[in-house]
Order: structure tokens, then sequence, then C-alpha cells
């Protein structure tokens, strides 16, 4: 028997290392916007713990798969699971959502937290009750209880000391980990990143990898999408290439950046 070992396994499909049951499993997600088709049925599964990187060239869907993922768009085909139960289903265009759809949607966005490139505060709260808006309105937590877990997750990214501010009187960085703490008192199962640092100048940027790295230590499921290539093959567990509204290639770090399996992750490894 050889000593060598097979390179890991390149395909979307095969469950997360180890067997581990996954937390979220997308099957054949489809949409289109009118007559644009953008996502061609993605499979995707990612394991509770894990650390997904979706790269691709600009326009591919990794902005919109992000948003189908918590409902900020409706898709037309596929199915999306979290701890094996199904969260939600494609449903054709030209059909409204039932009210069970429409709360099993605002269940699911429970459970999804999401942090985009642009921080979104609420410019007329203070940090704090930027945080505790959603534990208090949302999950209905007492006002020590929802303070509680503020201080707790502005603690965590390291801007307790913050908390009477203004929002607009922090930097973009600041701003980018309020947003964080704020998806994270909503103790969601997975945290999704559309770019997160993309607006930001290489210290904020720094400061923002910290806190994702410090939540992965700490076991947080996390998908982002990033054009930082030394962050992605840093942070990542297991790397999506993406490619024309599909999943191209998927393996770990070194599979994507060393084997580069597809064409099209050469050209996008070697552009500008
Ligand atoms: N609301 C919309 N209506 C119509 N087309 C859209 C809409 N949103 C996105 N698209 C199209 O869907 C495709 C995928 O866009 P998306 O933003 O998901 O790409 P992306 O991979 O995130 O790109 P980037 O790297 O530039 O952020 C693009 O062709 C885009 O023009
Ligand atoms: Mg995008």
């Amino acid at each position: 028997m050889s000593a060598e070992q097979p390179p890991r396994p390149p395909t979307a499909k095969l469950p997360a290392e180890g067997g581990a049951a996954p937390l979220m499993e997308v099957e054949g997600l489809k949409k289109s916007y009118g007559p644009k088709v953008v996502l061609r049925g993605v499979d995707m599964q990612v394991t509770r713990g894990e650390v997904v990187t979706i790269l691709g060239p600009n326009g591919c869907g990794k902005s919109t798969f992000l948003r189908c993922l918590n409902l900020l768009e409706q898709y037309q085909d596929g199915v999306v699971k979290l701890k094996g139960e199904v969260v939600s289903r494609g449903r054709p265009e030209d059909r409204k959502a039932t009210e069970e759809e429409q709360a099993a949607a605002q269940a699911l966005r429970l459970r999804v937290g999401m942090v985009f490139q642009r921080f979104n505060l609420f410019p007329h709260m203070t940090v704090l009750e930027n945080v505790m808006v959603g534990p208090k309105k949302v999950l209905l937590r007492s006002h020590s209880e929802a303070y509680d877990v503020a201080e707790r997750m502005l603690s965590k990214v390291g801007l307790w000391e913050k908390h009477p501010c203004d929002p607009l009187t922090l930097s973009g960085g600041q701003q980018q980990r309020v947003a964080i703490a704020r998806a994270l008192a909503m103790n969601p199962d997975v945290m999704l990143f559309d770019e997160a640092t993309s607006a930001l100048d290489p210290v904020m940027t720094r400061d923002v990898f910290g806190v994702v790295r410090e939540l992965a230590a700490e076991g947080m499921t996390m998908i982002l999408v990033t054009h930082d290539m030394d962050f992605a093959r840093d942070i990542s567990d297991r790397t999506v290439f993406m490619e024309e509204g599909v999943v191209a290639a998927v393996g770990t770090p070194e599979y994507i950046f060393d084997q580069r399996p597809v064409p099209g992750i050469q050209k996008f490894l070697q552009r500008g």
C-alpha cells in the first residue's frame, strides 16, 4: 500500500469531511431574474463548524446565491435544508408565497445571519441599540437579556467601549464589526458574509478578518464570499469555485489554489 494520500475529493456532492452530518444542504438551487438565468442548479453542503469560501468571477452569482440562502431573494427551484430539515424550497415566479411559506421564510432568516459589503447599521440608533433591537423586537427577549447578549457580542468584536456611540462616528471597519455583532446576537446557525471587507482599507480589513478568524476558532459555521485570495486560502476548510451560476469545483484550499482543477480557476487567479 502506498503511504501517499490520494487527493481529497473535489466533488460538491460528497458529504463534508469525516462524514459528519451536514448543517446546511443546498440541492439544485436555480434562480432567474425574468429571462436571465443566474443560478443553474447549485449544490453545496456545509458541516457544522466548517468555513466555506466561495470564489468566482464577477457576475457568476455568488451574491445571488447567498441572498437565496436566507431568502432575501426567492429562488425558483431546488431545496435548502438546515440540520436535515427542509427550510426552503424553490417556487415558480408566478406563484405567491402561502402564509405557511412566509412564516417559514421568517423563521429561516433568524437562523441564517448575513453580513454585507455595506454595513447597513441603523443611523438613528446607538451601537448598543443596533445590536439589541433584533433580540428585543424579533426574538422578544427582555431588555436585560437583550442588553446582556449585546454586551457579549460587542465585546467579542472588541467594541463594547463604543456601545453608546452613534454608528456613523465609527470607522468602516468598526461599523462592520458592529454589523457582525448584530448578526451574532440573533444566535444564528450559520453566518453568511458577502465581501464584508471590500469597502475597507487594509487595516480595517485585518480587524474584521480577525473577528472572522475568532468566530471560526469558536466553531461558527460560515460561508464567505471574498475577493481576498490570501484570506480565503488561510481561513477556508473548503473552497468553492463558482462559474456561470454553478459550482465548477470544490475542495480544500490547496486543491483549488494549487491544483486549479478547472480552466476557469486558472484564469480567475491570474486576473488583475
Ligand atoms: N436584481 C437583479 N435583477 C436582474 N439581474 C440581477 C439582479 N441581481 C443580480 N443580477 C444579475 O445576476 C448575475 C449575478 O449577480 P451577482 O451579484 O450574484 O454576482 P456576483 O458573483 O456576486 O458578482 P460580484 O463578484 O461582482 O459581486 C449578474 O449578471 C447580475 O447582473
Ligand atoms: Mg457579489
